[in-house]
């Protein structure tokens, strides 16, 4: 599984709390800072999350990332740092990679005093993930994104009733009308220890309760390598349509964490 470092709270003795997100949109984060006021280093980090895997495992990444620096060598910390650190975050995850850079700047405008980000105050462009226009363009510039998919993997917005998609692409348009982005360099692959924990978690929250509602179920066996061994169960057992099931998994697998997975029935 996902080492989760740094999980817990600092209450009342914390010197700067960030908290982002929100518990209705399916992510939230709060971070905690212990900082030395001599020398601006921040000593101590910890976090509590509401979120996926990815999102825990975002944040404890982040945790590992500033200690001991300074909070301006922290500031430089970006999302895609905090994904490397991961060696790589599937697409549809980048989300949390980013809510963990929020949470920082949110911290650490709370120890200075300072107001919330431009970013959290501006324009509300998607009504469902309550994402402004200001953080749209921050993350589209930092990361050099190009399309509306891009930027709901990045920030959830547009993912939901899509109203707002045609207004995110007018950003876009209007970000890069100029200049187009240099593409960053093609992400890290996965490590092994984060594939195994998606794969754990697509099963447990997207495949089986599907199966369950027909009666059936699932186990998963064994992960080696890109193969995934899973037993059918209940209802599943013996199914004549087994076959069929077994690629759905594959496909849902493929798309959420990678291509080249390949699903076995365990007999
Ligand atoms: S308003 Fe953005 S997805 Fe609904």
């Amino acid at each position: 599984m996902i080492k989760k470092r740094h999980v817990g709270v600092y209450g009342q003795d914390a010197d700067a709390v960030g908290e982002v997100g929100s518990i209705i949109c399916g992510d939230a984060l709060k971070l905690f800072l212990k900082i030395d006021r001599e020398t601006g280093k921040i000593l101590d980090a910890k976090f509590q999350t509401f979120g996926c895997a990815s999102a825990i495992a975002s944040s404890s990444a982040l945790t590992e990332l500033i200690r001991g620096k300074t909070l301006e060598e922290a500031l430089q910390v970006t999302n895609q740092d905090i994904a490397d650190f991961l060696g790589g975050l599937p697409d549809q995850k980048m989300h949390c990679s980013v809510m963990g850079r929020e949470a920082l700047e949110a911290a650490i405008a709370n120890f200075k005093g300072g107001p919330v980000s431009k970013e959290e105050e501006g324009k509300v462009i998607c009504k469902c993930f309550d994402v402004t226009e200001e953080k749209i363009r921050k993350v589209a510039i930092e990361n050099h994104l190009t399309t509306v998919d891009e930027i709901t993997n990045f920030t959830k917005a547009g993912g939901g009733c899509g109203e707002c998609r045609p207004n995110i692409e007018e950003i876009l348009r209007d970000i890069w009308s100029l200049k187009p982005p240099e593409k960053p360099l093609k992400p890290k692959k996965l490590t092994n220890l984060h594939k195994i924990a998606l794969i754990q978690e697509i099963i447990e929250d997207e495949i089986r309760p599907g199966l369950q509602a027909d009666n059936g179920d699932i186990e998963l066996i064994d992960i080696d390598g890109n193969k995934v061994m899973v037993a059918l169960r209940g209802m599943c057992t013996g199914c004549l349509m087994a076959d069929v099931t077994i690629r759905g998994i594959q496909d849902k697998l493929r798309e959420l964490v990678s291509e080249d997975i390949v699903v076995e029935a365990y007999q």
